[in-house]
């Protein structure tokens, strides 16, 4: 039971809990970092190893090959792209790659603008990458390390601004980004926002078409209870034509089965591949979305709403640091709570099979997700109570 407004409901959402072993024997509060694994996988796993036995290298034709536009078009639904845009990756690091490959920095209009709350990998890329291919990065800092400096940041993009690439959800504490505003700004001058929406998709609702992003990017492992090595990417589809990636392959070929030596892309969203894909983690990523899409994004929300506030109001009581902003709206799927020893803290509860994660600065993450009971939330607190007895912090 939850409130919402002046309404208990039930949740209906537990019935789903015995489609996750993991759900068993542990208290599972880490979605944001490695998505609890559907039951389900083990037969695609399964699936996966006959296709191989069975149709050996026939299984390219018969399923393979489709197998990554078919995940896209399992994950495109939940964020308002259409059908055969998304295609999908090994991780969001090489997603990043494959665009900044995409753009030209030798011109006038080169700068790259971000935030210094960005995951560290996208920021690595740009400063390694993009930087090497002439961009000027701008990194614009933020006060306190939580909370994002937007207004300097919509400054900072001028005539000069190439590319925006900004998190819809920070990693470290959740709080949400303004895009729209972003969005705006760069559009404005002739710059293009992309997108890392990892800490969104399966915890939000979101729309590409809403937020007007010109490039998206995202995982299965974490919301979506996918598993390791599905990323995905999905590029607005009146830009792909426009970009010819250098981090390629022959994937991206108009013709990849005529092998032939000079390049020419395909205007497929194919474009944007480059070797063999990851088949074995296709099959894993397809449950969970596909379990989380018959929920609906908006029941998800509103559970995650309800339970990141149950979580606020335990770390108030006790006295604990908040980092994730309280206000519904500006907070995702994650509470960052911290306190004295947050660390150690944190293992004792990861050695009683409580699930959680440690991030400096941030303190511990704690992320429920639509399988989560309300009580698992008091045994979270409860044991953190207790250590903090035993231990004498
Ligand atoms: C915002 C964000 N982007 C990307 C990643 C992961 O990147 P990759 O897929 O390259 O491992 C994470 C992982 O925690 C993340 O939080």
């Amino acid at each position: 039971m939850y409130n919402t407004g002046n309404k208990k409901v039930k949740d209906e959402l537990l019935i789903l809990r015995d489609k996750f072993p993991i759900l068993k024997n542990s208290t599972y509060l880490i979605s944001n970092s490695l998505g609890a694994m559907p039951k389900s996988v083990y037969n695609r796993m399964q699936e996966y190893a006959e296709t191989w036995a069975n149709l050996g290298v026939k299984a390219w034709q018969e399923k393979w090959w489709q197998l990554s536009m078919e995940t896209g078009n399992l994950i495109a639904p939940l964020i308002g792209a259409g059908k055969d845009e998304i295609t999908m990756h090994p991780n969001v690091s090489l997603i990043q790659s494959i665009i900044v490959s995409s753009f030209n920095f030798n011109t006038k209009k080169n700068k790259v603008v971000y935030t210094d709350l960005e995951f560290p990998s996208d920021m690595y890329v740009y400063q390694k990458f993009a930087k090497s291919k002439g961009a000027e990065i701008q990194i614009i800092k933020s006060e306190d390390g939580f909370i994002p400096p937007t207004e300097k940041l919509l400054e900072a993009i001028d005539e000069k601004t190439l590319l925006v690439p900004i998190s819809h959800v920070l990693f470290r504490n959740a709080n949400i980004m303004n895009i729209k505003s972003i969005v705006k700004k760069a559009h404005s001058v002739g710059a293009l926002v992309v997108l890392d929406a990892y800490h969104s998709v399966g915890t939000l609702e979101i729309d590409v078409n809403v937020l007007d992003v010109d490039i998206l990017m995202g995982g299965v492992l974490k919301w979506l209870c996918g598993g390791p090595g599905g990323a995905f990417l999905w590029v607005k589809p009146e830009l792909r034509e426009k970009l010819e990636p250098e981090v390629t392959g022959w994937l991206a070929h108009k013709n990849p089965f005529a092998f032939e030596n000079e390049m020419e892309y395909t205007n497929s969203a194919y474009r944007f591949m480059n070797g063999t894909p990851t088949i074995p983690s296709f099959y894993a990523a397809q449950e969970g979305t596909k379990i989380i899409s018959q929920i609906g994004m908006d029941k998800i929300r509103k559970k995650s709403i309800h339970q990141t506030e149950k979580i606020i109001k335990l770390a108030e009581e006790y006295g604990y640091k908040i980092n994730t902003p309280k206000e519904p709206e500006l907070r995702g799927g994650t509470v960052s709570i911290d306190m004295s020893n947050a660390l150690e803290i944190s293992n004792q509860l990861l050695s009683k099979n409580i699930m959680i994660d440690y991030r400096p600065s941030a303190g511990i993450r704690i992320a429920p997700h639509f399988y989560n009971t309300d009580e698992e939330i008091d045994i979270l607190f409860d044991a953190i109570i207790e250590i903090t007895k035993e231990e004498k912090f």
